[in-house]
Order: C-alpha cells, then structure tokens, then sequence
C-alpha cells in the first residue's frame, strides 16, 4: 500500500473502480486547487483509509454491475468515518446497494441526458433550483430502484428517478451521471460544491506551495549527491530539470541528446535556455548523424521507434557516464503514469505503438531515480512550468514524440526528408500561431509522404512529394478529433509551403479522428 505523497494537504481520494474517465475526476477536483489522489478499489480497505485519512471520498463509475456475485464494493467503513462520500455511477450503485437499497437493470441512458432538480441541496449551489433542468452525460445500463434510509432524490432523469440521491445528514451523495465529462457542462462545479462547500475545503493546492515543498523533497533525497537529467526539449524534462536545479543547484548536470529528429530550431531554444536563462550545467550531444546514419534503409514504424530508443540509451549512457560520482537519474514521470490502473477484466492491454523513454538505465547504472513531477498531471506540470519562470511559449509547446519527425515520414528518413519536413512543420505552426488558434490545439505537425504527384508551376511540370498537414484537438491524447480549422488558415499554410519549400508541391488535410486514425502517422 502506498502512503499519501503529501499528508500536509488536505485531500481527497479517489476509488478507482475502472472507469475509463476516473483520471478526468482528478483532474476537475485538482484544478479547482483541492489535492486528490486515485487509487484502485482493490488496494482501498480499512488499513489503507487510517493511513491515507481523506477528508472526503469519490467512488468512480465502473463496468462492473452490482448485481453480478463477486462485484467490487467500498469497504463498509468508507460510509462511517463522517466524511462525505460522492458515489459517480457505479459508485452511486454500490453505495445504494452497501447501505441497503437496491439496484436492477432497467431503462439504459447513453450519451446526452437532462435532470431535474426536486429539491434543494448544497449540491446544486448556483446550479439552479427545484425544477432547474440541467444537461448531463449518462452512461450507465444498472440503476438504483431502491433507496437506503435516510436518502432521498434530489434530481431526476428520464431514465433513472434516482439521478442524484442524498442523504444530506450523513453527507452521503451519489449521481448517476458522469459529473467529471466535458458533455457534463456544469460537472466542475457540482464537484466543486462536494469538495469545498459540503466537505469543507479550501483549495490549498497551488503551484506555488508544490514548487516550495518539492524543493525541499529534492534537498532532502538527494544530499550532497549528484543528479543527472536527461533533456528531451519537450515540457516535462524541462520543469524537472529547472525544479530541479532551483533545488540543488550545480549538482545537477543535464544531457541533452539531439536526435536531429526535432523540429526546427528546437535544439537551439533548449541550449540557449538552459544555459543562457538558467545557467544550468548542460551537456548537449549532437548525435543527428549516427541516429541518422542508424536510421538509413529503416522504413517499419516499430522499428524506427526501437532503433531510436535504443540510440538514444546508448548515447545517453555513453554521456552519463562521464559525469562522475552520479547519484540520481532525474525523470520527468507524471502522475498518469503512476496511477495504478484498475484491470476488472484482467489481462494487459494491448500495445498499439510502443513509446521510448530512458527505462532500463538506472538499474544499470545503479542510480536512483528523482521524479519531482510524479504527483502531477500534465496541466499542472505547464503551471508550474510558467511558475518557474519558463517561456510560456515553452511551457505551452503541443506534445512531441520521443521518436520525432523520423515518424512523420513514412517510410525511409534520410538528412534530406528531415529537412524539407522541418521546413514545412514550421510554416504550418507559424500560421497556426499567427490565427491565434496554437492553445486551441492539443496537437499540430505536417507529416512527409513518399508519394510524388504531378503540379504545374509557372509553365513547368512539377514532379515532387506530398505534404499531409494534421490538427487535432484532444484531452489526453487517447481519444481526439481533428481540427475544423478555418479554410482561410489551411489556404495559407498550403500556399507558402508550396512556395517556399522546395520539393513538396502539394498539400492534404487530414480529417481522420482517433479512432480510428492516431495522432501520428506511425
Ligand atoms: P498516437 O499516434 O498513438 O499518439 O495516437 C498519441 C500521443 O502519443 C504521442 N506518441 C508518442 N510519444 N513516443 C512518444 O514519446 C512515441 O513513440 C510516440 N508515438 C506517439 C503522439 O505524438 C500523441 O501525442
């Protein structure tokens, strides 16, 4: 059983009971300044609630039906320490059926739904009053037919009379719906009202107070020992190693590997804000050739991926191990990571694409890890970037692959491709920026395709490759939709690549949502 990370705080848990949007509860109640762990509902009994003492409860949605023999179920105490529970879906079906009530198969509701509000209660607090009709997102096949003593309803749907239960004496609440959803419009603040105005609350969860307490974890992990970083360019080393080095100063050395995958300009920023802004010591390797050099003939996807992350430990290693007397190995793991997921059907999910980090090394290298940034999902990662003091342009850059551009040119990369590429990546995000629309979206790239097409410029034929530019908007990068951008702003971008980019004289839009698509073309 793992111990709470921050007992300082007042916080709330989260029992995962295998909802594919627990994360999202976390997130809602974080960004409203409340600390919240999610833990899965097997590991959650009474030992674990003494050490973790929450000061309020979320029981997650779940696939299971209460009515099958063997179902989860909260530890019976969870509804008698007088601290408020909120029971989502399934967890507003157990907490029914725990306390004795009852829950059957009845009427499904999927998707878009209404409830109406039947009486007055701390829940709805600037929601609206008796006979306030809100949207909601409903998932669910089972509903709550009975209700335990002591609960009555406080909104109902078409489907499920019992939408939002209560019992406002014991501070117990379930919904039927799925409050943490952005088809939810108004969840946040129905949440809101759980954590601050029923549980008492205050919200003392900022970036500020992280940025003191992990210095002073930092401190005392590392002593007077040595800590390497690894530096990707990307958002997340880059806060660790800034949190970092704000901690223990010249014990830090950070490795940049420079795959000569990244976009245009981008090794220059991170050697210029690294050692320019702050003075950190930084080692930058520039290792274009031999992963290039490594990369020739290399056309299948998975390959490419593996023959870069091996390079990359390689080179890294290589540079590592002349730092000498090193300790730690710094890692910019996040929360998302950590939590440990729920597998109700057991069985490990299936790899679609497999991703590359520096694992391996610090067994090998018998360091020990630093991952100031394990508590954090990645929007708190970009505040406290921004707290740091780091360009928000930095802070606010979309995600990148670990395997870079080598996977936004189908089929072989040669010097020659990353260039026109890089070229043609950076005309499509100077438009992006320039409409304004660069924080609307969660990712942009132009992907180089092996296609050559017929254009005609001026008077003469052109023969050259195809350039498929890609938006997309997402919140996890799991599911996404692309982008329906302006025709004025993909007219633009298509123009000046066109013209300026020699070597690629036709461009294409990509309209595929994953799924089925993913993001990356490979
Ligand atoms: P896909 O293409 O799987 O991408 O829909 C989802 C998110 O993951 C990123 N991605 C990667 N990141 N190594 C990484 O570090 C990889 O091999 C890799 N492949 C995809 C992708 O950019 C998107 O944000």
């Amino acid at each position: 059983m793992s111990a709470p990370q921050t007992p300082e705080h007042q916080r709330v848990l989260i029992v995962d009971y295998g909802s594919q949007v627990t994360q999202l509860i976390a997130r809602r109640v974080r960004e409203d300044g409340v600390y919240c762990e999610v833990h899965p509902c097997q590991k959650v009994d009474d030992a674990f609630l003494d050490v973790f003492r929450p000061q309020a409860v979320i029981l997650s949605g779940g696939p299971e039906s209460v009515m099958h023999d063997g179902s989860s179920r909260a530890p019976q105490s969870v509804f008698e320490r007088g601290v408020p529970v909120l029971g989502i879906c399934y967890g507003e079906q157990i907490m029914a059926a725990q306390l004795g009530g009852s829950v059957e198969g009845g009427t499904p509701e999927y998707g878009r739904a209404e409830i109406e509000i039947v009486r007055e209660s701390p829940l709805f607090e600037g929601l609206g009053a008796i006979g306030h009709r809100e949207p909601v997102w409903m998932s669910h096949g089972d509903s709550v037919r009975a209700l335990p003593q002591g609960f009555e309803p406080i909104a109902v749907s078409e489907g499920a009379p019992f939408a939002v239960i209560a019992d406002e004496g014991r501070r117990l609440y379930g919904v039927q719906f799925h409050p943490e959803v952005v088809h939810t419009p108004r969840g946040a603040l129905l949440l809101r009202n759980f954590t601050r105005s029923i549980a008492g609350l205050s919200g003392d969860w900022t970036m500020a107070k992280f940025r003191e307490e992990a210095v002073t974890r930092i401190r005392a992990q590392v002593g007077k020992g040595k800590v390497i970083c690894g530096l990707s360019g990307g958002v997340d080393s880059s806060v660790a190693a800034v949190l970092i080095h704000e901690a223990i100063g010249e014990q830090l050395t950070c490795v940049f590997v420079d795959t000569g995958l990244l976009r245009s300009g981008e090794a220059d920023q991170v050697v210029s804000l690294f050692r320019g802004q702050y003075n950190i010591p930084l080692i930058h390797v520039d290792a274009g050739d031999q992963f290039l050099g490594e990369l020739k003939g290399v056309s299948d996807p998975e390959t490419k991926r593996k023959t870069i992350g091996r390079l990359f430990i390689e080179v890294f290693d290589r540079e590592a191990a002349k730092i000498d007397g090193a300790d730690f190995l710094a890692q910019g793991t996040l929360y998302p990571d950590v939590i440990e997921s729920v597998s109700v059907h057991g069985g490990p999910s299936h790899v679609i694409k497999s991703h590359h980090n520096v694992g391996g090394l610090p067994e090998r290298m018998k360091l020990k890890l630093v991952e100031p940034l394990r508590e954090l999902f990645k929007d708190e990662v970009r505040a406290l970037g921004r707290e740091l003091g780091l360009p928000p342009v930095f802070v606010g850059r979309h995600p990148f692959p670990g395997p870079g551009l080598a996977i936004r040119i189908p089929g072989e990369v040669t010097p020659e491709k990353v260039a026109v590429l890089q070229k043609a990546d950076l005309i499509w995000l100077d438009e992006i920026r320039k409409a304004g629309m660069y924080d609307t979206i969660w990712q942009a790239f132009a992907v180089l395709l092996p296609v050559k097409t017929v254009g005609v410029m001026g008077d003469a034929r052109t023969y050259e490759d195809v350039c498929a530019l890609r938006a997309v908007s997402s919140v996890d990068g799991m599911t996404a939709e692309f982008s329906r951008l302006p025709w004025d702003l993909l007219d633009r971008a298509s123009t000046r690549i066109v013209n300026e980019v020699k070597g690629i004289n036709r461009v294409v839009y990509d309209i595929t949502s994953k799924p089925p698509g993913t993001i990356e073309w490979e």
